[in-house]
């Protein structure tokens, strides 16, 4: 028996041939990714670069292939090396990763790299990659898989999908999951675990996507019991979400002669690290007040933006600056520096502009 059969095999019959469905599939339609490499070249001897399969995953973790794809072109076009990244000044990488959101993994990426320079070489297990960084249980199935062909699973919220589907999974979601993550576990082929987790992906983003999959063309249908059910986009069943509790404050844009004021905000907390507009405290209650320094500012607005935990409703003021900003504070060019800004305060700027 083949060594794919009998993964299929342990994880029982029902799942007889998936693997080889899914990888004849990807070996025909894989996407092509800047980070990756091209189906079956692992098997010619091809090996990926550990540093791009890595940051790729760092930046997919929250973010979506077309919006990462510009920021994976032009960190690796600056940082083309692991040792690169490793030398770079903190407040570059903070200010190439603004926009990306989610900046404890920028700061994590930082920590990463400079612990794999001072190593010299990437760990190349599941077990090695999680005690680095930044790396949780799946990024390190991710980049066992894809970088060094390890037996790792790469279970995530896409592959969660497809198989809450092909289970028709209708029990508690944690216990589901838990069951899905055995099963993929055990479905990883032996010889080709990188193309098995990355055809996952396709297929969760090409085909058994969250809304309207196109299950006439997908390679698992003859296995997905909720194709057989016939409503495929039932699955998964997971628990409502909570609401969001909303926080309010205010943000400032100040103009003086050569820009507009920024502050590099402290590295621990929100946003920490990034360059940030002057702004009050973020407050359930809505009573932050103001900026005491700050004088005469006229409302022009709001911007909402939806962070992990809450959602932000900002009151943008604008007032002219006159006389010497606080410590800490400082102009630059609104033009330039919006790139360098979180989302939430590039919305503000535009708002002003
Ligand atoms: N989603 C998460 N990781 C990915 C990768 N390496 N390629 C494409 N989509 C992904």
């Amino acid at each position: 028996m083949a060594k794919r059969e009998k993964a299929a095999s342990a994880a029982g019959a029902r799942f007889d041939g998936l693997p080889d469905a899914l990888l004849d599939w990807y070996g025909r339609h894989a996407r092509t990714l800047p980070w990756r490499i091209g189906p079956g070249e692992r098997g010619r001897g091809v090996v990926p670069d550990p540093y791009r399969v890595w940051l790729a995953e760092i930046m997919l973790q929250q973010t979506t292939v077309p919006h990462a794809a510009g920021y994976f072109e032009a960190f690796t076009r600056t940082w083309p090396t692991v040792e690169a990244l490793a030398s770079a000044e903190d407040g570059d990488v903070m200010a190439a990763w603004a926009g990306l959101g989610y900046y404890a993994r920028a700061r994590n990426l930082l920590k990463c790299a400079r612990e794999v320079a001072a190593r010299g070489s990437w760990p190349r297990t599941e077990a090695g990659l999680r005690e680095l960084p930044g790396i949780g249980p799946y990024t390190a199935g991710a980049v066992a898989a894809l970088a060094f062909n390890q037996r790792a699973a790469a279970v995530d919220g896409n592959v969660d999908r497809v198989f809450a589907r092909i289970l028709a999974a209708k029990g508690e979601w944690k216990d589901e999951k838990r069951r899905i993550a055995d099963l993929v576990g055990e479905l990883v082929p032996e010889d080709r675990p990188g193309e098995f987790a990355e055809a996952l992906m396709d297929l969760g983003a090409t085909i058994c996507t969250p809304k309207r999959p196109n299950c006439l063309i997908c390679p698992l249908r003859a296995w997905c019991a909720a194709h057989a059910e016939g409503e495929p986009e039932r699955y998964p069943m997971k628990p409502a979400k909570k609401a969001k509790p909303v926080r309010f404050g205010e943000v400032y844009i100040v103009r003086g002669a050569s820009g507009v004021a920024v502050e590099t905000r402290p590295s621990q907390g929100l946003l920490g690290g990034m360059l940030g507009l002057p702004t009050t405290e973020w407050r359930e209650d809505g009573k932050a007040g103001r900026l005491d320094w700050i004088e005469g500012a006229q409302e022009i607005g709001e911007v909402k933006h939806v962070f992990t935990h809450f959602e932000l409703r900002l009151r943008v003021l604008t007032v002219e600056s006159e006389g010497a900003l606080p410590d800490g504070y400082e102009l630059r060019d609104s033009g330039s520096v919006a790139d360098a800004l979180p989302s939430v305060f590039r919305k503000a700027l535009k708002l002003a502009s």
